[in-house]
């Protein structure tokens, strides 16, 4: 969108701040940039963002500025870079221009939020955005009531009383002994209109003990102007929680990570045991699935209705079709047909799409390869770059030798082909329809449709050979 795009009253722009270090993480990537629940941290809150209605997403970099960007890769955002970070108010001044109309005009609702709050839900940003209008106020602070409130922005009421207006905020490094008695915190979200927000922001100093521009000190301004201030205290404080430490993000990991699965018993899936099952934000799995104990799905794995995952199975970026069942399996970019049966103990790596009804069994890897419908790969097997057709029964121990040591070449084997035991198919090579392979082979020409392919040493018994040794 340009820059100059002007918001329209009644619209809802969100504003994320993460130009901050996140010094405690103690990490080389910016704190944003971590993954939580199989996804960077700030791409939950552009999530809940976007589920309560924003119509335009900024982000403000500063620190890591091309790791936070990078991480927000494929999401329709816009950035604002603040290149020093001289404090939350500064962080949002560093929009102004972006969020000025052509004329220079401020007008719509601004959401604030941090990129360090992955538990943030869209209902909840959706609600403070509908408390605010309908309070009519200038400024609403999304609050919570914490059993520890040490650390926070500390909320002053104006009348001592939970609910309804807001008088200021003090940072806890700012408060009177009175002041850190107080339970209910800024959770660091707000909604502001902006014009108000910006006319108040030109007099925020930095006369505190951090030496920073406070965005806190605008409620303090607005309310003192006599503008309305309001405070939503948010029904479940967890869900605003902020991350600053590994410890923090290992929590947070178990909330989104229960939520999820809870999300998936809700949906109709079984899920055996929920202490050793990890299945990332944005899985997918349809009703009357199992999921035994041991198991991770990542990334955007799909799995449809009726299948068995598990035990001890790690699959990512997988498509799983209806009636599956797939054990003791590491697989990732792949497509694993409807009906078909996978493990125990089998490597699915990239490219591989195994239809209908396959069988890929006992110390099985493929890779980059089409398996037909039908088709049989039960015992120790390696196929690599390989098209194969509908059932195709492979042997135990046969494998397709895709590597000269300087190319990788394809292998094909036709509808209905047998592949004995222990062969070796040397690609570049073509097993016809229907063909036989003997046990034992080592495959270099193309077997005919219909054929049997033979290629070893012909057996020679020595009689007596034992008695004659001695
Ligand atoms: C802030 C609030 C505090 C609130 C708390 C909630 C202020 C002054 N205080 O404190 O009332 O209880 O959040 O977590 O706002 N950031 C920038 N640029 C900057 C500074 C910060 O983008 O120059 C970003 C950070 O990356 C972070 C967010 O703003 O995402 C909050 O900054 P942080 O320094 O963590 O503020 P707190 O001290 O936690
Ligand atoms: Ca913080």
């Amino acid at each position: 969108m340009p820059d100059t795009e002007k918001i329209e009253p009644g619209q809802l722009v969100a504003l994320i701040l993460a130009a901050g270090k996140g010094t405690r993480m103690k990490s080389a990537l910016p704190k944003v940039a971590h993954l939580v629940g199989g996804r960077p941290m700030i791409c939950h809150v552009l999530a809940a963002a976007a589920a309560a209605g924003a119509s335009r997403r900024i982000v403000v970099v500063g620190h890591g500025a091309a790791s936070v960007e990078e991480a927000a890769r494929g999401e329709e955002v816009e950035f604002v870079l603040q290149a020093e970070q001289l404090g939350t108010g500064h962080a949002v001044m560093a929009a102004r221009d972006k969020l000025a109309g052509p004329s220079g005009t401020l007008t719509g609702t601004i959401m604030v939020l941090c990129g360090d709050t992955p538990l943030l839900t869209g209902g909840l940003l959706a609600e403070l955005w509908q408390s605010h209008r309908a309070a009519g106020a200038a400024a609403t602070v999304l609050t919570a009531v914490l059993p520890d409130p040490a650390g926070y922005g500390r909320i002053v009421r104006e009348r001592g009383e939970r609910g309804g207006r807001v008088r200021k905020i003090v940072e806890q490094k700012d408060a009177s002994p009175e002041e850190l008695a107080i339970n209910e915190i800024n959770t660091g979200i707000y909604c502001f209109e902006a014009g108000p927000l910006f006319s108040a922001l030109a007099e925020v100093g930095r006369e505190n003990r951090q030496g920073e521009y406070y965005l806190t000190d605008v409620i303090g301004i607005l309310a003192a102007r006599g503008e309305k201030v309001w405070g939503m205290t948010a029904a479940n404080w967890q869900e605003t929680l902020g991350i600053n430490s590994r410890l923090q993000l290992a929590e947070a990991e178990a909330i989104l990570r229960r939520r999820k699965l809870e999300e998936l018993m809700e949906n109709g899936v079984t899920i055996m045991d929920p202490a050793s099952t990890f299945v990332d934000a944005a899985v997918a799995i349809e009703p009357d699935t199992v999921i035994y104990p041991f198991t991770w799905l990542e990334g955007r794995t799909v799995i449809a209705s009726g299948s068995s995952i598990g035990p001890n199975t790690r699959i990512r970026d997988c498509r799983i079709g209806k009636d599956a069942a797939v054990c003791f399996t590491y697989a990732y970019e792949c497509e694993i047909g409807d009906g078909a049966a996978v493990g125990p103990f089998v490597h699915l790596r990239p490219g591989t799409v195994l239809a209908a009804g396959v069988r890929v069994g006992n110390f099985v890897e493929i890779k980059n390869s089409r398996v037909g419908a039908k088709s049989k790969i039960p015992h120790l097997s390696y196929i690599g770059d390989t098209d194969m057709g509908e059932r195709v029964n492979i042997g135990s121990g046969a494998i397709t030798v895709n590597y000269d040591g300087r190319q990788k070449h394809r292998t094909v084997i036709e509808d209905d082909a047998f592949i004995g035991c222990n062969s070796n198919l040397v690609a570049p090579v073509t097993v016809g329809r229907g063909a036989y392979i003997a046990a034992g082979s080592t495959i270099t020409k193309d077997v005919p449709p219909k054929a049997l392919g033979v290629g070893r040493a012909r057996q020679s018994n020595i009689e007596g050979w034992v008695e004659k040794r001695r």
